[in-house]
């Protein structure tokens, strides 16, 4: 009787887990195809340029359609899964096409040559598309008279005159500059944004266990209150003509958070694991970063039980600070007293306080660390400052042939390519990311109890950080 027991048991639990991977696909594949364009509103590039795109991403490509496609991954750091541009939309209205950028455009990547719904893109680069399209755009608007081309055309170059903003733009592809958004609440008063506001440069984050997280308050460093679910549409909000654009969407951005986003598993680490040094990572884990990081239990079949993370003190984690200060006391005034002022609020105990120690759920897949993107591997997260390195590459940083398995990560620069990498670094170059940078700085996150760890001690802490899905 007890074996029956046990037997049957086991396939309940077999069929629970088939049905948890099955939602956890089909969620990746609704989100994957999901946008927000709406009645003219939303992420758009100029109408009908995306004829151009649509051409590109046909099926039974030629060489040059596919040499198109692969110049925009290369440029503007789209990642493209089965050809296509992952995140772009072509989307018919009134007689025109119109280009949509998706949620996906930002909120997808690659981690070791694998596409992976809902990781953050580690190459975009909106400086770029922003700079690109300002010119394009620029030309293809001239001389149009119809009223519906005129305004998605007004709203794009408003897009792109934002993301290329020298002021306030990223300065290495990979990272996003919260300031954007901030935009949108000055143009919601009738006012000129300042020059000045700073940039709040952040690595795309990861969205399982946001279900989760967003009573905490959202974002990295938990400002922004996830009750209304208002915020989670922050980064389309700035490309938008009115906070109305949000109001007619809220409902869907409600369900596309906890029916769709909260199904998504942490991607499953692709190589192998050295299991035996697995529990003393375990133990070591419990010893020195539970007290900040909180456990990571599984259900019955194994699956992570998803729970809010805690926001520590910016005094205690001394990571790079730009992305905190951006939450100043204008901006916070000026989203309550604007017109949705009804739907975004803040955590207000979380206002310019630290970050949150994120779950590691999938953080193998999450390099390079820390909210600003600052530290390529998992064994430099244990590491001192002053090891750490102070240029490693972004170029086709999801792919195959740059993920370091030893170290969990990016790979770096060999030795006979540093001295060209540190010159491009200090010119500019968009690939390099170069933590000298504003906004860029990879101090931070090493603590007292981490100067006993020996390199065998770091090694079984990523070993156990790598089994984390
Ligand atoms: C331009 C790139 C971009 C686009 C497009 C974008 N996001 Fe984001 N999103 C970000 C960045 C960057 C952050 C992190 C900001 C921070 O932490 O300071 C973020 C944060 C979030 C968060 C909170 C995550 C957390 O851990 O607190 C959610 C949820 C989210 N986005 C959902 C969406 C949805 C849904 C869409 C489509 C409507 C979307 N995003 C479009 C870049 C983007
Ligand atoms: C005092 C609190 C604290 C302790 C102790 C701590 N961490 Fe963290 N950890 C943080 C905070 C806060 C962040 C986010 C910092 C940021 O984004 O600027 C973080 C970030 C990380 C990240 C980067 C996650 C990502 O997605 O980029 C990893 C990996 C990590 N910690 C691993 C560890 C490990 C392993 C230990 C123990 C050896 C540890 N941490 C101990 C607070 C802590």
């Amino acid at each position: 009787m007890k074996k029956i027991i046990a037997l049957l048991l086991t396939i309940s639990l077999t069929s629970f887990a088939q049905e948890r991977v099955q939602e956890h696909e089909e969620a990746s594949k609704t989100f994957l195809n999901w946008h927000f364009f709406e009645n003219g509103r939303g992420m758009t590039i100029s109408p009908d340029m995306v004829k151009f795109l649509w051409m590109i991403n046909r099926e039974n490509k030629n060489a040059d359609q596919l040499y198109v496609t692969n110049f925009i991954e290369q440029r503007y750091g789209f990642i493209s899964q089965n050809k296509k541009l992952v995140g772009v939309f072509d989307v018919p209205w009134k007689g025109m096409n119109v280009g949509v950028l998706g949620c996906t455009g930002c909120h997808s990547g690659k981690a070791a040559g694998q596409v992976i719904a809902g990781l953050g893109n580690k190459t975009i680069d909106a400086y770029q598309i922003g700079r690109d399209l300002k010119g394009i755009q620029g030309l293809w608007g001239v001389g149009s008279t119809n009223p519906d081309f005129k305004y998605i055309h007004g709203k794009a170059m408003n897009f792109a005159n934002v993301i290329s903003d020298k002021n306030i733009s990223n300065l290495v592809r990979g990272v996003v500059s919260d300031s954007t958004i901030k935009t949108f609440f000055y143009k919601d008063h009738g006012l000129k944004y300042p020059k000045d506001m700073g940039r709040g440069q952040v690595k795309v984050p990861h969205l399982w266990g946001i279900k989760e997280k967003r009573p905490a308050g959202i974002f990295n460093d938990g400002a922004l209150s996830g009750d209304g679910y208002g915020w989670i549409f922050g980064a389309e909000l700035f490309a938008s003509d009115s906070g109305e654009h949000l109001r007619a969407v809220l409902p869907k951005i409600q369900w596309l958070t906890d029916n769709v986003l909260g199904k998504l598993l942490p991607p499953k680490y692709p190589f192998v694991i050295k299991t035996e040094v697995v529990s003393r990572g375990e133990t070591l884990f419990n010893n020195n970063c539970l007290k900040c990081h909180g456990e990571h239990q599984r259900d019955l079949q194994g699956f992570p039980l998803y729970t809010a993370p805690r926001v520590i003190d910016i005094n205690v984690v001394k990571t790079d600070r730009e992305k905190i200060n951006i939450v100043t006391p204008e901006f916070v005034d000026l989203v309550k007293t604007g017109s949705l002022g009804d739907l975004l609020s803040f955590e207000e105990d979380n206002i310019q306080k630290g970050y949150f120690a994120p779950k590691l759920w999938g953080v193998w897949a999450r390099f390079p660390y820390t909210h600003n993107g600052s530290v390529p591997t998992l064994y430099h997260m244990l590491l001192p400052q002053s090891e750490r390195p102070e240029i490693f590459s972004m170029k086709n940083a999801g792919e195959a042939e740059r993920y370091d398995e030893v170290n969990g990560g990016l790979t770096l620069y060999k030795a006979n390519e540093m001295a060209r990498a540190m010159k491009d670094a200090k010119k500019g170059d968009r690939d390099v990311y170069y933590v000298k940078r504003e906004g860029l700085s990879n101090e931070g996150h090493y603590f007292e109890s981490f100067k006993s760890f020996t390199h065998e001690d770091r090694v079984a802490l990523v070993e156990y950080l790598k089994s984390l899905y």
